[in-house]
């Protein structure tokens, strides 16, 4: 038998409730959670229910699991109801009530040994949407608006079980599974036999290029409450057992379906409901393409699998024959639409008027943009991209179209995450002012930061970008030092100071490197001066360091600072090999300099399995420099040093930086640092690298022209080259690369000394299927290159 319909016989035909004794889930809830009062058990399909009535007049849902429930679903329930208080505490949900050990889940052994979950939620008063009055237009306006706002809430949430089976989720298309066609009825396999055509063949393939999430997945008149039976307000949703990871609009899409099946459903009220949603939660074109047609699917899933639990099961309950027909009107009645006039007003609803509303001209706005800004300022791409929207690891132009964001690293946590942009909002509407006021905010922060760094860099300057951070920490280091002298690689980038633009070795020619100024070869194992299998070539490199060192001592500068930017970004992206960093920081601390670890591009996780790039090394520097994903798009910069190199500095200079370290900025950084602690930021970086890490390797062996793959987690340069013999950097067919994957909608960017690498460092949150996006994409271009 098929695979699909194992799966789901066992799963989800099945249930086996759990039939535990009243008395005896009265002693375990006063024991566990020390609460008593009145219990009414509650209808449940998978769960033995009961409303916990307590004596101080608070309402609980004791749920008891099936034997043999996954503990995955279940905390993957938990955790989104966990996510729903945190970042939409206004939004109507259970909140799960902790057991008096902080336990969110406790075990119960039932008298046959079977052993199940027990929760305890909140109660949510309401009355269920399928309960008094039909609903009306203004109730599924609500009703679709509140779906939204839910969406809005679960965004951000990760979890290991959020792609699990659930039989109902229409990405699935479980109703082109022969296993399933095998139990469906005359009537319906020829009412669908098209439709099912066309969802292979339009519809799926289109699913996985979609902006995806966890969705509720179960929009339906039972899960959403009304204040009362005559009411058109919706106080709350409950039943989250169908949550899964799937296109966002999906979700609408099953509320449209949901509602469809009453009576009164009409296209009219489908688009009322797709325009509250949308104003809500904007809807993207690709998503009003799909809508239709994924509302359809809903429906046709919801048709084959009560024929299944018709046909499938023992003793099918009888409501499943009652409701049939309804579900067989609403397809019948959707089906007959036409399908470009339901498009059409769909997108109406959502403001689109013809196919592109809003043609910009693109070519004035640069030419205002020369006039304004000057000459000096670049654009990326021949065709430049204006965006107006971003979200996740997405980006929208002015004329709809979606950008897979595979560059950006400065909106480390995603674009807009809403926990970020609700503190910078929240703390923004509060006060912001400066570090010569006492506030809470910047000192938390502080410790928050300086706590993810070894023992002893416990002390941080708050300053706005990453160029400010570099410039402070040479001032620091000259200061502490008595030496003037900088060392850095050869085509290094730092930032834009008078003193940090020096530094920036790619900006210039050599030959007006200050005297100050001393660089190392890139320790570059594909083109340099020692090559990959070299022995030690870690050390062989590192050993340029004492050269330099001795070039500063005859110009009497003395060394002062060894800058070092640990991923090597301007060179092409490159890790340090072994030892490179232990021999260079001792190196030049014995020249009585510091060791400056510039973490502005490889912090915060970018390469997966250290929080920082020098922890990879058996290293601790003198001094760290923090920018770009610090504040996810906000700007914040920071030094972190040592106590001691901090006391040297203040017994000369004092310090201010009017805007460093405000109390928005310091509000935003830590709910960067919350969302890194709660969202599985780091393992997910780890699980895309490493489809990254295969995907870019094949592609090398099957592309002449991508000779090195280079990088870690979410940083990765593929160096172009004409010839594998000499290396020669295809500059011309890079920039083509890029492009054309512009135009394929994928935006990545271009770095090296020659410009030759193709450089692919995206929001932190790029999951494992963008990652499989990008391949393809990849794939595309290289084979028109
Ligand atoms: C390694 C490194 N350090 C410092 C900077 C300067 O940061 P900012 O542009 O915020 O001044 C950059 C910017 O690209 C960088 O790549």
């Amino acid at each position: 038998m098929n695979v699909a319909f194992k799966r789901l016989s066992a799963a989800d035909l099945n249930f086996n409730p759990a039939r535990l004794q009243l008395e005896r889930l009265v002693a375990f809830a006063r024991e566990h959670w020390g609460i008593e009062g009145e219990f009414t058990p509650l209808e449940g399909e998978r769960d033995q229910n009961h409303r916990v009535a307590a004596a101080d007049g608070r309402s609980y849902v004791l749920k008891v699991s099936a034997s043999g429930e996954s503990e995955g679903a279940v905390d993957f329930q938990v955790a989104a109801l966990r996510h729903l208080e945190r970042q939409a505490p206004d939004l109507p949900a259970p909140r799960v009530v902790a057991s008096q050990a902080g336990r969110d889940v406790e075990w119960i052994a039932a008298a046959d040994g079977t052993r199940h979950m027990l929760r305890l939620l909140s109660w949510i008063p309401g009355v269920p949407v399928s309960q008094g009055r039909p609903p009306g237009v203004a109730t599924l306006r609500n009703v679709a608006a509140f779906q939204a706002r839910l969406a809005c809430g679960l965004r951000g949430l990760f979890h290991a079980h959020a792609r699990h089976f659930v039989a109902w989720d229409i990405q699935r298309a479980l109703i082109l599974d022969p296993g399933i066609q095998a139990w469906v009825a005359e009537d319906a396999k020829s009412l669908l036999a098209e439709f099912n055509q066309r969802v292979s063949r339009d519809v799926l393939p289109r699913l996985p290029g979609l902006r995806a999430q966890v969705v509720h997945g179960d929009g339906h008149a039972d899960n959403l409450l009304r204040a009362g039976p005559d009411s058109d307000e919706i106080v709350g949703a409950i039943d989250f057992g169908d949550m899964v990871h799937a296109p966002l609009v999906q979700d609408l899409a099953v509320t449209l379906a949901s509602f469809a099946r009453h009576g009164t459903m009409s296209l009219d009220n489908a688009v009322a409901q797709v325009e509250a949603w949308n104003s809500v939660l904007p809807l993207g074109d690709d998503e009003l393409e799909v809508l239709h047609d994924l509302t359809l699917l809903r429906l046709a899933t919801a048709l084959c699998l009560y024929d299944v639990r018709i046909h499938a099961t023992e003793k099918p309950a009888a409501w499943l024959a009652e409701e049939r027909p309804d579900i067989v009107r609403a397809l019948t009645k959707f089906l007959a639409l036409d399908r470009d006039e339901v498009h059409e007003r769909y997108r109406a609803a959502c403001g689109r008027v013809g196919r592109w509303p809003q043609a910009i001209d693109i070519a004035s706005l640069r030419e205002r943009r020369g006039r304004a800004l000057g000459p000096s300022y670049r654009l990326f791409y021949e065709r430049p991209v204006h965006l107006v929207r971003g979200e996740g690891t997405w980006l929208y132009d002015a004329e709809g179209r979606r950008y897979l964001d595979c560059y950006n690293n400065v909106a480390s946590v995603g674009h807009c995450h809403p926990h970020v942009v609700a503190a910078l909002s929240r703390q923004a509407a509060t006060l912001n002012t400066h570090t010569r006021y006492l506030h809470d905010n910047v000192v938390r922060y502080a410790e928050r930061l300086t706590a993810t760094m070894p023992a002893d860099l416990r002390v941080c300057y708050f300053v706005c970008t990453g160029t400010e951070a570099n410039d402070l920490a040479i001032r620091i280091a000259r200061v502490v030092t008595g030496q003037e002298g900088v060392i850095v690689s050869d085509d290094s980038y730092h930032g834009n100071s008078n003193v940090v633009g020096a530094a920036s070795t790619c900006m210039y020619p050599k030959a007006e490197q200050p005297g100050w100024l001393a660089t190392v070869p890139p320790p570059n194992g594909f083109r340099g001066e020692y090559r990959y299998g070299t022995p030690d070539l870690g050390l062989k490199y590192a050993a340029h360091i004492d050269t330099a060192i001795a070039r500063l001592d005859e110009r009497k500068q003395g060394a002062a600072a060894w800058l070092c930017d640990v991923i090597f970004d301007s060179n092409g992206t490159i890790l340090p090999p072994g030892g490179y960093l232990e021999y260079t920081a001792r190196a030049i601390r014995a020249a009585g300099g510091l060791f400056i670890a510039d973490e502005v591009q490889s912090g915060f996780y970018r390469t997966g399995d250290e929080m920082w790039g020098f922890r990879y090394a058996d290293v601790v520097p003198d001094i760290v420099t923090l920018g770009k994903p610090i504040g996810d798009g906000h700007p914040i910069g920071a030094v972190v040093t040592t106590p001691a190199i901090a006391a040297k500095f203040a017994e000369k200079f004092s310090y201010f930086n009017t805007f460093g370290g405000n109390p928005v900025s310091a509000a935003v950084g830590m709910a960067v640092l919350d969302v890194l602690e709660r969202e599985g930021i780091q393992q997910n970086v780890i699980a895309a690298g490493k489809v990254l890490e295969a995907g870019l390797g094949q592609l090398a062996a099957r592309y002449p022209l991508v000779a090195d793959v280079r990088g870690k987690g979410l940083f990765w340069g593929l160096e172009i080259v004409r010839d594998r013999e000499s290396r020669a950097p295809a500059v011309a067919d890079a920039d083509r690369i890029m492009n054309l994957l512009r135009e394929d909608g994928f935006l990545l960017g271009r770095t090296g000394a020659f410009d030759n690498v193709i450089k692919i460092r995206p929001p932190l949150v790029f999951t494992p299927e963008n990652a499989r996006m990008l391949l393809d994409g990849l794939d595309r271009a290289l084979g028109r290159v």
